[in-house]
């Protein structure tokens, strides 16, 4: 099924004394939901009584200047940044979207999936609809209820008692001004707790200008925010006492800003430095460490999952554990749990590894797991987003908020943090001593350092081949044993934001059909890791592939035995294979960005992504 992936966000203020208006509050709160991918966008508020509604196809800033989101009058303002499923991206299907009578206005997240049903219901009433969208129907059954019951609230929660599908929604009404109603099941929403205002949005850095203090809505929690009161109750009408859920978060809004650079990908790679400290920092004083060895060591099957860049860390953790730890782990794509989950019981274990903890594939197959007994492991990057809070245990990175769509610092520390895994699994089975544990925690600590060098010592090339690069419709991005993953990760960076086709697969797999593409100025992309065995390996692969006419291209280690063959060559430090995606994706990321920049595109926002998929 198509997803809709939008973003939301909601503000009420009883203090004017904010530093923005609330439209200005709501308006920058949408550029920072920008990356999650959008084709319209719209704000909605109460002035004089009266519903105001302002939206439209096109970026949020010519929105801006044509329509002034801004600008907007009144206190209690909700808006919206649209990704089209249901209806094409238009004027009129960009949210918020109204009842028949002007009296309530909806933004949402999510897809309804019996909205047709609804609809037709709606219509033999006498609605009238305007837009081809899911959600209209939240507004016109709110509007049904309202006529019998006078009550906002209690006409929003019997209306969405008759939603099936995943929803994070937000209405306001005229009859209500200074209240934003909310409701979740499957998308993402957070409150923010503000100083005379209260804030309700997609994710974090939506809000983290206006405040640390939030709360990660449940699913299955209903209520509303006014300027300086939040309720909350379940499904079932359970209050919920929500101080309990307050957290305070550590990320800055420096964190989600450009900070000068011309993109927040670019940003995100050089920030993989910093990042790398603060994850293992935090892993490798992390005592859930040690629970996750026993769960995995207790277990008698082990699987490890993810979806895109975070099934490439799987895929990673797989080898890693195989071949430093001697223990078996199955990697599988997210998307295939069906394939997977019928030969699991609850003697087994399940590690989901997912940046933001929201991904819907990521999250079916935990569930699927989870329903036959299967332990959960969560490996994420979002502190209490959906996937930790139904796993047994998660392990956390440090990488901050990753805005750019195109996954790079949650890679790298993902394949570290699974790295220190894989470092304490191969203690607990023995197969490395204390000792060796000493010397691979000063290996790992040093990860940081390393990928400080390899961007410094690789962006300049990388700029360079793209001049070349930018021209070419298709490429190859081969390896072996640990550098596979690596490799499949660079090939994802340069389709997703470049738009060229690349594909990757075991180098040994060539003469089994790929090669058969190969011609005059065909680009082969060579990931080299630190491994004496494997670098003769892949000379055989680059001789077949260089008499056939392709370009090689290495990314391999300093002094390594293969740069003679390469037409280019990104070296990068010499280190122990466990570092691999650390010392060898920031170039590939690089070339990636360099591609796309050159190629005239926007790496922040590829076409037809988004960032976090919070549906199937
Ligand atoms: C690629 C990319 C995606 C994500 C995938 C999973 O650059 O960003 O492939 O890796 O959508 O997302 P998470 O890790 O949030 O589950």
């Amino acid at each position: 099924m198509l997803s809709d992936l939008c973003g939301i966000i909601g503000i009420v203020v009883a203090n004017k004394n904010t530093q923005y208006s609330p439209g200005t509050m709501v308006y920058r709160g949408l550029l920072r939901l920008e990356y999650r991918g959008y084709d319209s966008a719209g704000v909605a508020s109460i002035c004089d009584n009266k519903l105001v509604v302002l939206k439209g196809k096109g970026r949020i800033i010519d929105l801006e200047r044509k329509l002034g989101f801004s600008k907007i009058c009144g206190s209690t303002v909700i808006g919206h940044t649209r990704w089209a499923t249901h209806g094409a991206p238009s004027d009129i299907n960009a949210h918020p979207h109204t009842d028949c009578s002007n009296r309530f206005a909806v933004v949402h997240n999510g897809i309804i999936q019996n909205y047709l049903d609804l609809k037709k219901s709606l219509i033999s009433k006498g609605h009238v609809f305007r837009s081809d969208t899911d959600t209209e129907v939240v507004a016109h059954l709110v509007e049904d209820y309202y006529n019998v019951l006078n009550s906002v609230y209690d006409s929003f929660k019997q209306a969405v008692k008759l939603l099936e599908g995943s929803y994070a929604l937000l209405l306001i009404s005229i009859h209500e001004p200074d209240k934003i109603f909310f409701a979740k099941k499957d998308s993402p929403l957070i409150i923010g707790l503000g100083n005379g205002f209260n804030v309700l949005a997609s994710d974090i850095p939506a809000l983290l200008e206006y405040t640390k203090r939030i709360i990660t809505v449940r699913d299955g929690w209903i209520g509303y925010i006014s300027g300086n009161s939040v309720y909350i109750e379940d499904f079932d009408g359970n209050i919920i006492d929500w101080s309990k859920y307050v957290r305070i978060i550590n990320w800055s809004i420096g964190d989600a800003v450009k900070a000068g650079y011309p993109h927040y990908m670019l940003k995100e790679i050089h920030e993989q430095p910093r990042a790398l400290k603060d994850t293992f920092y935090g892993v490798s004083k992390d005592e859930n460490i040690a629970r996750v060895v026993d769960l995995i060591l207790d277990a008698e099957k082990v699987f490890i999952t993810g979806a895109g860049t975070s099934f490439h860390a799987s895929y990673y953790f797989a080898l890693a554990s195989n071949i430093l730890a001697g223990v078996m782990v199955y990697p599988f794509i997210a998307s295939e749990f069906e394939s997977y989950a019928p030969v699991v019981s609850d003697r087994d274990l399940l590690i989901v590894v997912s940046q933001s903890g929201e991904t819907m594939d990521a999250l079916k197959a935990l569930r699927a797991f989870k329903e036959r007994g299967a332990k959960i492991v969560a490996v994420s990057n979002v502190v209490d987003s959906a996937i930790p809070r139904e796993s047994d245990i998660a392990i956390y990175t440090r990488a901050g908020p990753e805005i750019g769509v195109a996954a790079t610092k949650t890679f790298t520390t993902q394949t570290l943090a699974l790295a220190w895994v894989a470092v304490a699994l191969a203690r607990s089975s023995g197969r490395i001593g204390e000792g060796e544990v000493r010397e691979y925690f000063d290996i790992l600590g040093n990860a940081s350092k390393l990928a400080s060098e390899t961007i410094s010592i690789t962006e300049y090339a990388a700029k360079r081949l793209s001049e070349w690069l930018h021209r070419v419709n298709s490429a190859y991005y081969l390896s072996r044993w640990i550098g596979v993953p690596v490799a499949m990760e660079g090939a994802l960076k340069l389709k997703e934001i470049a738009y060229i086709h690349a594909e990757s697969y075991p180098a040994g797999e060539s003469k089994h059909g790929p090669i058969a593409l190969v011609e005059e100025d065909f680009p082969v992309i060579f990931v080299v890791p630190n491994n004496e065995e494997v670098e003769k390996l892949l000379l055989g692969n680059i001789k077949e592939m260089k008499a056939r006419g392709a370009v090689i291209i290495g990314v391999a280690p300093e002094e390594s035995s293969l740069i003679d063959e390469m037409d280019y060559v990104f070296t990068v430090p010499r280190t122990h294979w466990l570092l691999t995606p650390i010392t060898h994706t920031p170039p590939q990321q690089l070339l990636a960005y360099y591609t796309a920049v050159r190629k005239g595109y926007d790496p922040d926002k590829p076409r037809n992504l988004a960032k976090t998929v919070t549906v199937e």
